[in-house]
């Protein structure tokens, strides 16, 4: 429950760049959030980004935004490496902080987060969330109610995985070229869209813990220079992975954002009693529609059945039965729990942190060359995040 429910939330935003305006697609629907105020660095970006919204107070320096009075709190939109201080600098402020994924680069960044965020939640109530889209939907939700009422019986072999034929962002699509800037991003695939299938998955299984895994992360496919235009691409393109946890579950992994090959299938869970297979359907909206499959025996049949999930979405009758999850995104979830209107949300960053765990243990065992086991992990960690950034604008250091 948070501690000092809001009537109206007041955000104010770090980053006015791509996955701003998709916070702000949300934010502009509720009638009980003001944007206050934004920061970029990037100044003819943010005045355009704050003219486009209305938004009438701006700032090229975070630290000069978080003086004001009038924000309740902030929404950070930068790149990975700089999440880490930016989180810690907002929370210090005694504002709530949500802020995209991944919550870090690197296991130990993620972890200070969790830490620091818990300390000051004890002192000020405040509060912490991470971006993690693909929690909040019709199936992720069904598959969650199926494995708690056992369903599947032991689960004992998951797949978890996401695929781009080939998609590097800033390279074939028109984000970020930070996205393969290994300073500010960190990684590639692994930590870009990687965090969402393992933290769906994590959340369904109930946070499993880790015991040990074999990672392998590739840069293999060739890259244009003429695409690049004197910049290094510094994260891998293909992440894999075997994994074993708790009560002897095996899981593999693999997150391509660019692969040659044409089909990879999709994410499954299986377990004693039934499976379930995740469909993922192309859709001409903003996300792909996704239903789930459940594969069974009944009577010594074996049967298959399409649970229908995406029909849920927006259901009047799934959201009388379970009004705790209704929220069919981040944004209403986070904003419904600091106005008061649910006791309970969904625990983002303890999931970002078990996620970040796996995704580094998938990169220590590359690095190394061998299975790590879960100790080696949280031994072996080192933190990557920015204490100084070079910008066209200026220098910047950070406070960790
Ligand atoms: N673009 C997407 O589709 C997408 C989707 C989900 C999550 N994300 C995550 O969102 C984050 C940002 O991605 P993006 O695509 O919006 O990147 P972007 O490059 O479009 O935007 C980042 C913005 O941060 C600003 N910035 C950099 N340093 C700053 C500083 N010190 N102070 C204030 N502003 C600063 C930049 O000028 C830029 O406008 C990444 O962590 C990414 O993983 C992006």
């Amino acid at each position: 429950m948070i501690r000092n429910p809001l009537k109206e939330v007041r955000i104010a935003f770090i980053g006015c760049g791509v996955i701003s305006h998709n916070h702000m697609r949300f934010y502009t629907k509720m009638d009980n959030v003001k944007v206050v105020a934004a920061c970029d660095i990037d100044k003819p970006r943010l005045e355009a980004w704050c003219a486009q919204y209305g938004v009438e107070h701006m700032y090229t320096d975070y630290r000069e935004m978080l003086k004001r009075d009038d924000i309740d709190s902030v929404d950070i939109c930068v790149h990975n490496n700089l999440h880490l201080p930016m989180t810690l600098a907002v929370l210090r402020s005694g504002r709530h902080c949500f802020c995209e994924k991944p919550m870090a680069a690197s296991y130990v960044d993620a972890k200070r987060m969790v830490d620091e965020w818990k300390r000051l939640k004890e002192e000020t109530g405040v509060e912490l969330a991470i971006q993690l889209d693909t929690l909040f939907n019709p199936m992720t939700r069904e598959a969650k109610r199926m494995v708690e009422k056992g369903k599947l019986g032991h689960v004992y072999f998951v797949r978890c995985q996401g695929y781009r034929r080939k998609n590097r962002p800033g390279l074939d699509s028109g984000l970020s070229v930070n996205f393969y800037n290994k300073e500010l991003a960190g990684h590639g695939a692994v930590f870009d869209m990687g965090v969402y299938h393992i933290a769906q998955m994590l959340y369904i299984l109930g946070l499993p813990k880790l015991e040990r895994v074999t990672g392998h992360c590739y840069l293999e496919l060739p890259i244009n220079q003429k695409l690049l235009e004197g910049r290094e691409f510094g994260v891998e393109d293909l992440g894999l992975a075997f994994a074993t946890y708790e009560n002897n579950m095996t899981f593999e992994f693999l997150e391509s954002w660019a692969l040659n090959i044409d089909d990879i299938g999709s994410s499954f869970i299986a377990g004693s009693e039934g499976g379930l297979r995740f469909v993922m359907k192309p859709s001409p909206g903003a996300r792909p529609s996704q239903d789930l499959k459940y594969i069974t025996t009944v009577d010594d049949r074996d049967i298959e059945t399409d649970l229908r999930t995406s029909d849920y979405e927006n259901n009047f009758y799934e959201k009388k039965l379970y009004p705790d999850t209704q929220y069919d995104s981040n944004f209403d979830h986070w904003i419904a729990y600091l106005t008061g209107k649910i006791a309970e949300r969904i625990d983002t960053p303890e999931i970002a942190l078990q996620t970040a765990f796996l995704s580094e243990g998938i990169f220590l065992s590359s690095k190394l060359g061998r299975e790590i086991r879960a100790e080696e992990i949280e031994a072996l960690s080192e933190s990557i995040a920015l204490q100084k950034q070079e910008t066209p604008w200026g220098t910047w250091t950070y406070e960790l």
